[in-house]
C-alpha cells in the first residue's frame, strides 16, 4: 500500500483513543503518522484534543489556527481550507484550536451527532488519503464517540500499570455500545507504550495481556525513551528528530505491522 495505490475511494480511519490521560496516544497518533508518511502512505491527522497536543507536535502554531473539525461541523466552513499541509510530504492535518473546547457540548444538541465525522470521511476531499488516525482527548465523551463511530480501528495505548489496566473495561463498554448503535465493524487492538521490558512489574502485567487478549495485542511494543519528550519540546516529529533511537524503531515496527493489518482488512473487504 503507498501512494500509488488508488483502491482506497474512503480512507482506512484508526481512533487512538483511551480516557486514561498520558498513556502515549498523541505520540503515536503522530510518530505512526511520520511512519506511514515516511513509506509513502498519504496520511491524514486529525487532532480531535482541545489541548492541540497532535496540532503543536506538528509544529503548527496554535495562534494561527482558525478552522478546525468544530468550525466545519458546526459551522459549515469548507474542509479544504480547515485542512493544513505539514512540513512533512504525505502528512496533513486537520488542526485542533480554540473551536474545539466547546464542540463536545455543542454536539449533543444534534441529532445523530455521532455520525457527522464518518460523514465527512466520506467526502470526496478525503479520498486523496490512505490513512486518517484521530487523536483523542483523555475521555469517554462526545469527541471520543465521534471518532469511534468514524473509525475502522481503534489503537487503545495502555501502559503495563494497573490503573491503565482497569481503565480498559470502560473503554471496552463503549466500544460494545458503538458497535451496537452505529459502527458494527469497528475492530481494537491495544498497544503497550512506555515498556520497560528488564522491569519484572512490566513483563508479568505484558504476560497477562497477552494471555487474556492476544489476538488483540499489537506485537511491537514501544519501549520508554526520553527522546520522546525531546521530540515534543522541538516541535517535531520523533522519527525524524531523532530517527534510530530506540522508540522510533519500535513505532517503524508497530507502522508495519499497522500497515500489513490494514492491508488485510482491505483485502477482506472490511
Ligand atoms: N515511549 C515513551 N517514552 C517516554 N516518554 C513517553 C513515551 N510516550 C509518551 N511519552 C511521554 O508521556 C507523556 C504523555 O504522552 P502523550 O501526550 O502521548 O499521551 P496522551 O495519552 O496523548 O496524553 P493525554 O491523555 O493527556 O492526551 C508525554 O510527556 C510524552 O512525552
Ligand atoms: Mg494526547
Amino acid at each position: 500500500m503507498n501512494a500509488d495505490n488508488h483502491w482506497h475511494l474512503i480512507p482506512y480511519t484508526i481512533a487512538i483513543a483511551h480516557q486514561k490521560g498520558g498513556v502515549g496516544k498523541t505520540t503515536t497518533a503522530l510518530t505512526v503518522g511520520a511512519c506511514l508518511a515516511e513509506q509513502k502512505v498519504h496520511t491524514l491527522l486529525i487532532d480531535l484534543d482541545p489541548s492541540l497536543n497532535l496540532t503543536t507536535g506538528v509544529g503548527l502554531p496554535p495562534n494561527l489556527i482558525d478552522e478546525t473539525l468544530a468550525e466545519v461541523l458546526l459551522a459549515g466552513t469548507s474542509l479544504e481550507n480547515a485542512i493544513r499541509s505539514t512540513s512533512y510530504e504525505n502528512l496533513d492535518i486537520l488542526p485542533s484550536g480554540p473551536g474545539m473546547v466547546s464542540l463536545s457540548r455543542q454536539l449533543h444538541s444534534r441529532p445523530s451527532y455521532e455520525t457527522l465525522l464518518r460523514k465527512l470521511i466520506n467526502h470526496q476531499r478525503m479520498s486523496v488519503y490512505e490513512v486518517i488516525l484521530i487523536d483523542c482527548p483523555p475521555m469517554l465523551d462526545a469527541l471520543t464517540i465521534l471518532a469511534l463511530s468514524a473509525a475502522d480501528l481503534a489503537i487503545i495505548p495502555t501502559q503495563c500499570e494497573y490503573y491503565s489496566l482497569q481503565a480498559l473495561e470502560s473503554m471496552f463498554r463503549l466500544i460494545r455500545l458503538i458497535r451496537a448503535k452505529n459502527n458494527a465493524q469497528l475492530r481494537y487492538r491495544l498497544l503497550v507504550t512506555m515498556f520497560d521490558r528488564r522491569g519484572k512489574f512490566h513483563a508479568r502485567v505484558f504476560e497477562l495481556l497477552r494471555e487474556h487478549y492476544s489476538n488483540a495485542l499489537f506485537k511491537a511494543t514501544i519501549g520508554f525513551d526520553t527522546r520522546v519528550r525531546e521530540s515534543q519540546m522541538a516541535g517535531i516529529p520523533l522519527t525524524i528528530f531523532s530517527p534510530n533511537c530506540r522508540a522510533a524503531e519500535h513505532y517503524r515496527s508497530l507502522s508495519k505491522e499497522l500497515l500489513f493489518y490494514v492491508q488485510k482488512k482491505r483485502s477482506e473487504g472490511a
